[in-house]
């Protein structure tokens, strides 16, 4: 299979003043195209800070990170912008919705970036499949966290990613509406060959995917096909 996501002997060391503190220790692993993957550990075992070095949001310290046939660690800050515009569909842990700009702009930014001529009727259809139709002229200060996480959905979504990343995607949602987002994921995957990368506590969510990543203390301690039932 075509890889997607080579990690190549990665490591994050976050240093202040005399202290280092070493996040990501020598982590090694591919995605293949199409595969979806979970990402599980305890808190603070490195999940978010891997995901944001796959993803191109942030460098590691060493190590060497290719997405896409594209090594990361030689591109400038801009240049990994326009990678990750071309390749990367992000949810992120905490929303990072633009606070100024309602939903349904929040969702059209990825699509004007690239040009899309259709973009507000795209992003209202992209908002409708997350349940949030109704919502669309709200600020994210006006909406619940489940309903921000929502929109970061549609956001990612919106530039038709080859390789979405998802940190915790139904972390605060109630179960009905976390099977909703966790088939549109699945169904993404299904219908545009998008691949997953799933960051979860979810054991169920995680049983779904190909494969399982195990991170503990900035290590991975197991990589391996769940049993399906
Ligand atoms: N910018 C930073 N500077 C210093 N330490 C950091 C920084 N970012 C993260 N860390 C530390 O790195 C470790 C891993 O953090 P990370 O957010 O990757 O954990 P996580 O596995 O995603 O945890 P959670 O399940 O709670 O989201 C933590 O101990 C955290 O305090
Ligand atoms: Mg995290």
């Amino acid at each position: 299979m075509e890889s997607i996501l080579d990690i190549k002997n990665v490591s994050k060391i976050y240093k202040s003043g005399n202290h280092s503190l070493t996040v990501l220790n020598d982590i090694n692993f591919s995605i293949s195209k199409g595969e979806t993957v979970a990402i599980t550990g305890p808190s603070g075992s490195g999940k978010t800070t891997l995901l944001g070095l796959c993803a191109g949001l942030d460098r590691a310290s060493s190590g060497s990170v290719v997405l896409s046939g594209v090594a990361l660690d030689s591109l400038s800050e801009d240049e990994r912008a326009a990678v990750r515009n071309q390749y990367v569909g992000f949810i992120f842990q905490n929303f990072q919705l633009l606070p100024t700009l309602t939903a349904l702009e929040n969702v059209m930014v990825p699509l004007e970036l690239r040009g899309e001529k259709n973009s507000k009727a795209f992003a209202l259809d992209l908002l409708a499949k997350v349940g949030l139709a109704d919502r669309a002229d709200h600020y994210p200060v006006q909406l619940s966290g489940g309903e921000q996480q929502r929109v970061s959905l549609a956001r990612a979504f919106s530039n038709k990613p080859a390789l979405l990343f998802a940190d915790e995607p139904t972390g605060n949602l109630d179960a009905e509406t976390s099977e909703k987002i966790i088939k549109l994921l699945f169904d993404l995957n299904k219908d545009a060959g998008t691949t997953l990368v799933i960051v979860t506590h979810d054991l169920d969510l995680a049983a779904r995917t190909n494969r399982i990543i195990k991170i503990k203390g900035g290590q991975i301690i197991a990589n391996e096909t769940p049993q399906h039932a």
